[in-house]
């Protein structure tokens, strides 16, 4: 059985023909009322996934302290807007706030904005971030102009890609469609190479992958990487996004579904099922180079946090702790930087303006 959603989608394609895979996974996370970023309360043990700030406040303490850091090396600019794009639960902002309090003027100077669409997170972040008086906004060119310090965990994920199929004619695009019942979804492919898929990286798009390799193009979150380092460039700033991804261009199939923490037909039960795929860094940070932004990695999670001194802290934690908290202190260092775990599938990229000195966590520019 498919949800409301999966109905109405399936009657629109009835109509109108397949839709692209980026059309789709738009829908399915963001229809004014029935995606699932509109209606679900996703994150924790309870929901679909867990994320870097759930697992422990140790990944916010730290990229506060990285928000400050930058705040202090672009001049201590007061106000400066401090905008986190999907903050889930609050968690990672509070614990970097908290984490702050003690740099002299630093939350004077904030303004704190919030680019959130879901109702359900925004009453969370409401809860634990009153005391800061933030506003919401639903896209981030709604964020009013002026210096920038920006963080995004596990954002770019959910911006929609398009997929290309390499076939004997070139490539062709993967269009959700309909089975032979006539409603339930499927995949197929465009009759014919699409016009889109000059878009992919030259060296894979020219290269001479097998037919049936796929690949995928997240235009929305090469646009939005372009707005953001604009911005940087233009009224100075930093970013930070953190999510799992690529460094350099390849070939897979990446977009997939989670349901309760195990994956599941991403076709099934569109507006109930999270959707994501893996963030392709190298194109993000191409945009903001060309945009004349600096850049710094991708690096590793794990690299980061232990360059910001996240072992340390954890001992500092544990100091104070007893034996029981101790294991799940260490458990939790272990998931935020081992290799194989968060510590290499996850990537961070900064960008930031040109008059700043490089920021920590990096070991050079990109
Ligand atoms: C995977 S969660 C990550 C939450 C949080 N950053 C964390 O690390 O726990 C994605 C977040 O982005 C929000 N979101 C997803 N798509 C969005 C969009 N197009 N515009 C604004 N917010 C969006 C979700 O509601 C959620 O808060």
């Amino acid at each position: 059985m498919t949800s409301e959603l999966g109905r109405r989608l399936a009657r629109r394609i009835a109509v109108a023909g397949p839709m692209s895979v980026a059309e789709f996974m738009a829908e399915a996370l963001g229809h004014p009322t029935l995606g699932y970023y509109r209606r679900a309360l996703p994150i924790g043990a309870d929901g679909d996934f867990t994320t870097a700030p759930e697992i422990s406040q140790m990944f916010g303490e730290l990229l506060g302290a990285w928000l400050a850091e930058r705040w202090q090396a672009m001049g201590r600019p007061s106000p400066v807007r401090l905008v986190e794009l999907g903050p889930g639960r609050g968690t990672l902002m509070a614990d970097a706030l908290r984490a702050t309090r003690g740099v002299p003027g630093f939350h004077g100077a904030l303004d704190l904005r919030l680019v959130e669409i879901s109702k359900p997170l925004r009453a969370l972040q409401e809860t634990v971030l009153s005391g800061y008086r933030p506003a919401w906004h639903e896209r981030f060119d709604d964020v009013p102009e002026g210096p920038l310090l920006l963080i995004a965990n596990e954002f770019f994920d959910a911006l929609p890609v398009r997929q290309f199929e390499r076939t004997a004619h070139g490539w062709n695009e993967r269009m959700v469609g309909l089975a032979p019942d006539g409603t339930t979804l499927a995949f197929a492919l465009s009759p014919g190479p699409s016009p889109f898929a000059r878009l992919l990286p030259a060296a894979l798009r020219d290269g001479d992958s097998p037919p049936g390799t796929v690949a995928e193009i997240s235009t929305a979150a090469i646009d939005l990487a372009n707005r953001i380092a604009a911005r940087l460039v233009q009224q100075r700033g930093w970013s930070l996004i953190v999510d799992y991804g690529r460094d350099a261009p390849a070939a897979g199939a990446t977009f997939q579904a989670l349901r309760g923490h195990r994956p599941v037909d991403p076709l099934e039960r569109p507006g109930e099922t999270d959707l994501t795929a893996h963030v392709d860094f190298a194109a993000l940070a191409e945009t903001a180079r060309a945009g004349g932004a600096r850049v710094f990695g991708p690096t590793g999670q794990g690299t980061f946090l232990r360059r910001l001194g996240i072992e340390q802290r954890a001992d500092a934690l544990k100091g104070r702790a007893t034996a029981e908290q101790r294991d799940a202190i260490d458990a939790a260092l272990a998931r935020l930087i081992a290799p194989g775990q968060m510590g290499t599938l996850f990537r961070v990229l900064a960008m930031g303006d040109d008059r700043s000195p490089a920021p920590a966590g990096f070991s050079d520019e990109t």
